[in-house]
């Protein structure tokens, strides 16, 4: 597991998964990820900032032994979820002086998941500050990133902010990057989108927040550490804006061809009047693509055959995941081909209750799409790019 100084004061102890493929067995993870560590060592007192996956804790309590950490008084807890917390019980057993420093939500999430000991934790108020002797650190509760209990850290001695799961980027990358690197941008978005999306309206308000602190990094819980934060922030208060872009996303299934036409069709009308579109086929698609699409589509397009009366099972399934993470999309469309009917638009609307858009369309062909089906997928294309020029 790599350690790199970040300061005198601060070590980044990185357990680097290049390996792991998929996260809560839903997101794909074509770069891998990392669940960082922070060894912060004050003149008086020692804080480890964040464990590990439970897979990585020998390998983070070997590194601590090589750093010569005799001794941990704080284990800061941003974030119960075990990718970093699943370490705490070992690190508990192995510095017998330590104790958990978290939020008192986050205490009863860590006694509920861990079983870890109520004589072990101190629950910190929103605004608590730490004195490790030359330095202080500071706790401020930050809910709903992405889970109820988080908070964020501020090392202020050395103009650290360690946010956990915010800002981060599942990127098996090791090294400090300034804030728009664009491979580090492209897995912060997809990041973003599956982790931060749904609630950014729950967190929202706590961003400003942060303008106020004078940074040097943002050090998150997976991926690079940050130079220059104020960029960070700054695309995320973009991408959690809620002023979409000229920009459909289309999601289609086709068994036959006869939908795929109709999606190739509205693509090129789309285009032709002046509106970007991202295309995914759903029977190849990767679901972390699909999700950074959607952080700035106006308009979402569903297109799929009809199958036993609704739409096909991917299509739901994606219908289904687009409600989970609540992208900002105004506007929606249904189209797609059938032979003997069905519910399908019904079905898809009854999957998409969390979506605020208004629905257009649907076209729905019977068969092979003809020249009078195309030339209503043309008009869509016209709706929507009216639409989108109201935004
Ligand atoms: Fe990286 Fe929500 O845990």
């Amino acid at each position: 597991m790599p350690v790199r100084k970040i300061t005198d004061r601060v070590h980044w102890i990185c357990s680097l998964d290049a390996e792991r493929r998929l996260f809560d067995e839903l997101i794909p993870l074509p770069s891998g990820t990392t669940y960082n560590s922070y060894l912060v060592r004050g003149s008086v007192k020692t804080a480890l900032i964040d464990g590990a996956d439970p897979g990585f804790t020998d390998e983070l309590i070997g590194n601590l032994d090589r750093l010569g950490t005799d001794r941990i008084d704080y284990l800061i807890t941003n974030h119960a979820e075990q990718d970093h917390s699943g370490s705490l019980p070992v690190l508990l057993d192995r510095f017998p002086g330590s104790r958990i420093v978290a939020t008192p939500k986050c205490v009863s999430f860590l006694a509920d998941m861990l079983h870890v000991p109520a004589d072990r934790v101190t629950a910190v108020e929103d605004g608590a500050i730490l004195d490790l002797g030359d330095g202080e650190l500071s706790f401020t509760h930050f809910p709903w990133v992405h889970w109820p209990e988080t908070m964020v850290t501020f090392y202020k001695r050395d103009r650290i902010l360690f946010p956990c799961d915010l800002f981060g980027s599942h990127l098996a990358v090791f090294d400090v990057l300034p804030a728009d690197d664009p491979v580090l941008l492209a897995e912060a978005k997809r990041y973003y989108a599956t982790i931060m999306m749904p609630v950014r309206s729950a967190f929202a308000g706590k961003l400003p927040l942060l303008d106020g602190l004078d940074l040097e990094y943002i050090a998150p819980s997976h991926g690079p550490v940050l130079r220059e934060p104020a960029k960070m922030i700054a695309t995320y208060k973009r991408w959690m804006s809620d002023k979409p872009e000229n920009l459909a996303v289309i999601l289609y299934v086709s068994m036959h061809d006869s939908t795929r036409h109709m999606v190739m069709r509205l693509v090129s009308a789309l285009a032709n009047r002046g509106v970007r579109t991202e295309v995914f086929p759903l029977a190849v698609g990767d679901a972390g693509r699909i999700a950074a699409a959607l952080v700035d589509a106006a308009t979402i397009v569903l297109a799929s055959p009809t199958v036993l009366g609704g739409p096909h099972p991917l299509a739901a399934n994606a219908a289904f995941l687009a409600n989970l993470l609540k992208p900002k999309a105004r506007f929606a469309a249904v189209i797609g081909s059938y032979e003997w009917g069905g519910h399908m638009v019904e079905q898809v609307k009854s999957l998409i209750p969390s979506l605020k858009c208004e629905l257009l369309g649907p076209v729905l062909v019977k068969g092979l799409p003809r020249q009078e089906d195309y030339a209503s997928l043309d008009r869509l294309a016209e709706e929507i790019a009216a639409r989108h020029g109201t935004i």
